[in-house]
Parts: C-alpha cells; sequence; structure tokens
C-alpha cells in the first residue's frame, strides 16, 4: 500500500521527466509507475531510461519501445513516430535496448492495479471513447479478474473513466484529488510526460494514485521545451516536409505493391 507516481508517454524528453520526477518527490512520493513509451520523438532515450531504472520504477514496453528496438515495426505508426524512431534504433545504447527488452506488456501491482499502455490486449490501440472503454473493460475482467484500476498511456490526454457493467462514466480530470468509488472499475490515463507536440501547452503530466485511499491527482508541470526541441532537431529526430512526403509516397507504393503480391497468390503469409 503506497502512494504511487503514475506516468508514461516520456518518449526521450529528459526535460520534462525531470519536472515530473522533481514534483513527484517534492510531494514525498518514492514508489512509480510508468505505462511504457520511455523513447521516441526526442533525444535522449537513455537518459531516460537511466532516471527510471535508478529509481527502480515498475514500467511497461509501450509502441515506441517495441518499434525503437525492433520488436515491432513500423506499419501503424506516423510519419513523425516513423521518422524518430528510426533514429532511435540507430542511437540507442546497448544496454538501454536491453533493458527495453525485458520490460512486460502488463504489470500487475499489489494485485489490484493493473498497468497496459494502449488497450488492455492491443498496444497500438488507442482508448478514446466510451465504446473503447467498455471492449477494454470486457478484456480486463477476463485477463485480470482482480483488477480494479486499470493505468494506461498512448493516447497522450489525461482521463479517467469509471465502469459499472455496461455504463461508462468519463470523471473531470481537474485539480484536486479524486476519490475513486471501489466497487467500480477505473480507467485511467495519467497524461503525456512529454508534451513537445501538444499545441495548446507545453505542459509535463502525471498522476499521484494513493492506493490507501483509493484516489488519484493529475499534476502539470512546466518544463524547457525550447532545451528538448533544439535538441532533437540536432540530432536527427525532427523531419521536414519534403521527408514527411517521401515517407507518404513510399507507404503508398508499398501497399500497391503488397496489393499486387496478394492478388498474384504470393502475397499470402509474407511477414509485414
Ligand atoms: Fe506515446
Ligand atoms: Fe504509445
Amino acid at each position: 500500500m503506497a502512494r504511487y507516481g503514475v506516468l508514461g508517454d516520456i518518449h526521450g524528453n529528459r526535460e520534462a521527466l525531470a519536472a515530473v520526477l522533481g514534483a513527484l518527490e517534492a510531494r514525498g512520493i518514492r514508489e512509480f509507475l510508468c505505462v511504457g513509451d520511455v523513447v521516441g520523438y526526442n533525444a535522449d532515450p537513455d537518459e531516460c531510461a537511466a532516471e527510471l531504472r535508478r529509481r527502480r520504477v515498475l514500467s511497461i514496453a509501450g509502441n515506441h519501445d517495441l518499434i525503437g528496438t525492433g520488436r515491432l515495426d513500423f506499419a501503424r505508426c506516423s510519419n513523425k513516430a516513423m521518422h524518430s524512431l528510426a533514429r532511435t534504433r540507430r542511437l540507442l545504447a546497448r544496454d538501454t535496448a536491453a533493458w527495453l527488452g525485458q520490460l512486460p506488456a502488463n504489470r500487475v501491482v499489489e494485485e489490484e492495479i493493473v498497468l497496459v499502455h494502449g488497450g488492455v490486449r492491443d498496444v497500438e490501440q488507442y482508448m478514446t471513447t466510451p465504446e473503447h472503454i467498455l471492449q477494454n473493460a470486457a478484456y480486463f475482467g477476463a485477463d485480470f479478474p482482480k483488477g480494479r484500476v486499470c493505468f494506461f498511456g498512448h493516447s497522450h490526454q489525461q482521463r479517467i473513466y469509471s465502469v459499472e457493467q455496461d455504463a461508462v462514466r468519463e470523471i473531470e480530470a481537474g485539480n484536486g484529488r479524486i476519490e475513486l468509488e471501489k466497487n467500480k472499475i477505473h480507467f485511467i490515463n495519467p497524461g503525456s510526460v512529454d508534451a513537445q507536440r501538444k499545441q495548446r501547452h507545453k505542459l509535463a503530466e502525471c498522476a499521484i494514485f494513493d492506493s490507501v485511499g483509493w484516489s488519484v491527482e493529475f499534476l502539470r508541470l512546466p518544463y524547457d521545451a525550447a532545451s528538448t526541441e533544439a535538441k532533437a532537431a540536432v540530432f536527427g529526430y525532427r523531419m521536414n516536409a519534403l521527408t514527411d512526403r517521401l515517407y507518404s509516397v513510399r507507404r503508398r507504393l508499398g501497399r500497391v505493391f503488397s496489393k499486387n503480391l496478394q492478388d498474384s497468390g504470393r502475397g499470402t503469409g509474407i511477414p509485414r
């Protein structure tokens, strides 16, 4: 039983991670949970992984961690993500890759707390609608019968949903402590530590979960986003408009090529 700092979608953003960990530690938090996507998009994947390892953060693998270490392909990610992850694959330290490589797809903490990245059974699913939550509540009940709260990431939005049978209610993720009803299942996204791609604000997001009082609190913290952006540009994590168009053409050609193969009967069984 503890108060946990819950974070995820760090995406190699060292400045945002430092802001989050500093704020959580100032609040007396010593236990941390991470819902994955430690790497991708920004220039400090090794440093971010080292910070998590130093604090013995209980982490799982996000899709960027899987793609960045070659365990998942680029098929379902955007051009921006693909470009930065190709860079991550080239520059990632061996030691970091080995650590990322042993992260599990999910984790159970104190029997009732479960960490997943995207959906309960699909690391690349975005859970953004009540329908997604209901579908995943069914998977959650089947896969984690003792689970009461499911922390997830991937959508990069601070959200909290309560589920009771077939009813899903979204609870306002405002300031202050939110008490959870123990007789309901909750799906909670702590938000994204990395905020470089957010238009509205550049604030690093995380949450505090109290497994004694069964409550959650959302935090948003300023960080040095200009430094993060400058490093990402210098080290090749940002693509220009021409590269973006080239990737899109390559994907279209790839689809046509693969369709032609399937039409001729040769595509069956070819791994993607
Ligand atoms: Fe992410
Ligand atoms: Fe993700």
